[in-house]
């Protein structure tokens, strides 16, 4: 549990600063929300308090229950600060070193990371002032800047100005409290089933939820990677900070990788890649009439991704196993017929893990046997896991 404190200075977005907070107190940090005196006129202190779990900090001559000036004890406490919305004027201040209101106190007396979410009317963020107290804190070292995004702004007008949206911030928030250790990295991740299509109605596929894949490319993201997420047929949102593309079938995923394999330091070939598809594939929907009691069809094998994308390969290959019998032997053998730097294997025949699951255990073997056993954990911390292994694998001398 990390504490985060959300700095509101004085705007009209200080109302989603609301959503923020709800959304950094279920990631279960603690919370603690610093507000200008403009800031209150807009957002109640009593809302935010009541959010966060604490009173919040409005001014500068606040006592802490031990008798200390509790915006500094915040101030040495705070693992992250994160202003949302920061006006123009607040930037001004902080860039100028000012400490006459309690954000700018608190960030002063603090040596923690600093993410600042803008908001203003357009010709505000253009001001040439504006770009230049910006380009001086994130000089410093110590600052970062999410957004702001175009769209309607409370003038009326449209343009670039707009806070971004809570859950980015929030994102945002959680990337700043991780080690970047996978900065300047290319991950490439394949996630979720492939479909592929008997007519234009039906189509055969595998179990999968995609959780995984997407689970690992959120984590690959906020640790810093450039990450691209090629995406079978899910129902899930995109991570955060993850270019993604979308496709149905064995051969379109295969297409998507291709293009990218050859800049790819990391490959996590999560998807559930059909093995077969309908030889034929019926230009209008297949009748029963037509059918009859006991249709079958022809399959043909589709490409094995990993095993096509090897010539491109540069960086690491990392599979995956799902496997419901003899696991480990299963895995070994597919890490080597697929030429696989390291295969990650887990037992879906449990219920409590693996498909569906936010939830999962997994084994991760090179060639010479298993190198890491990830106990039952979400499947971001398994997620991260990997990372951690494949990152000491790519740090060895090979
Ligand atoms: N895979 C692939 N291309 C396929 C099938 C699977 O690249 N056509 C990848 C998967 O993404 C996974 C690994 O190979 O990383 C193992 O997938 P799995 O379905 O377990 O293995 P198969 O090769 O399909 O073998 P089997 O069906 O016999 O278990």
């Amino acid at each position: 549990m990390s504490t985060i404190v959300v700095g509101v200075s004085g705007g009209i977005a200080a109302y989603k600063s609301a959503e923020l907070v709800r959304e950094l107190k279920q990631q279960h940090h603690q919370v603690v929300v610093a507000m200008t005196e403009a800031a209150t006129r807009f957002i109640t202190p009593l809302t935010l308090g009541a959010l966060s779990g604490q009173a919040c900090l409005t001014n500068l001559w606040d006592m802490s229950n031990a008798g200390g000036v509790r915006h500094v004890e915040i101030g040495h406490q705070a693992e992250a600060i994160v202003i949302a919305p920061a006006t123009a004027d607040l930037i001004a201040k902080l860039a100028a070193g000012l400490a006459d209101d309690v954000i700018c106190g608190l960030v002063l007396s603090s040596t923690c990371p600093v993410l600042l979410a803008p908001a203003m009317e357009t010709n505000m963020w253009n001001a040439a002032t504006t770009q230049r107290n910006l380009a001086t804190l994130i000089q410093s070292g110590r600052f970062s800047v999410i957004g702001p995004d175009s769209g309607g702004l409370a003038s009326g007008h449209v343009g670039v100005g707009r806070m971004s949206e809570p859950p980015m911030i929030a994102a945002a928030t959680r990337r700043l409290l991780k080690k970047q250790d996978l900065a300047g990295k290319r991950v490439l991740v394949s996630a979720g089933p492939t479909r592929e299509p008997m007519d234009p109605v039906r189509f055969i596929t595998n179990r999968s939820s995609g959780k995984m894949g997407f689970a690992l490319a959120e984590q690959a993201a906020l640790r810093g990677a450039d990450v691209t997420l090629v995406a079978g047929p899910v129902s899930l949102l995109t991570p955060p900070f993850c270019a993604r593309v979308d496709v149905n079938s064995a051969q379109e995923m295969l297409t998507a990788l291709e293009a990218r394999v050859s800049d790819t330091d990391i490959l996590l070939m999560a998807a559930a890649v059909c093995d077969y598809a309908p030889k034929e594939i019926a230009t209008s929907k297949l009748k029963k009439a037509q059918l009859g009691a006991t249709p079958s069809m022809t399959l043909q094998e589709t490409p094995d991704l990993l095993k096509s994308l090897k010539p491109k390969k540069r960086g690491l290959f990392i599979g995956f196993a799902a496997e419901t019998t003899d696991v480990e032997m299963h895995a070994r053998q597919k890490l080597s017929s697929k030429g696989l730097d390291l295969i990650v294997a887990n037992d879906v025949s449990r219920t409590d893990i693996g498909f569906d699951s936010d939830f999962n255990q997994a084994n991760v073997y090179d060639a010479s046997g298993l190198r890491v056993s990830i106990e039952r954990a979400d499947k971001a911390t398994v997620a991260d896991r990997i990372l951690d292994d494949a990152l000491r694998l790519q740090s060895q001398p090979r």
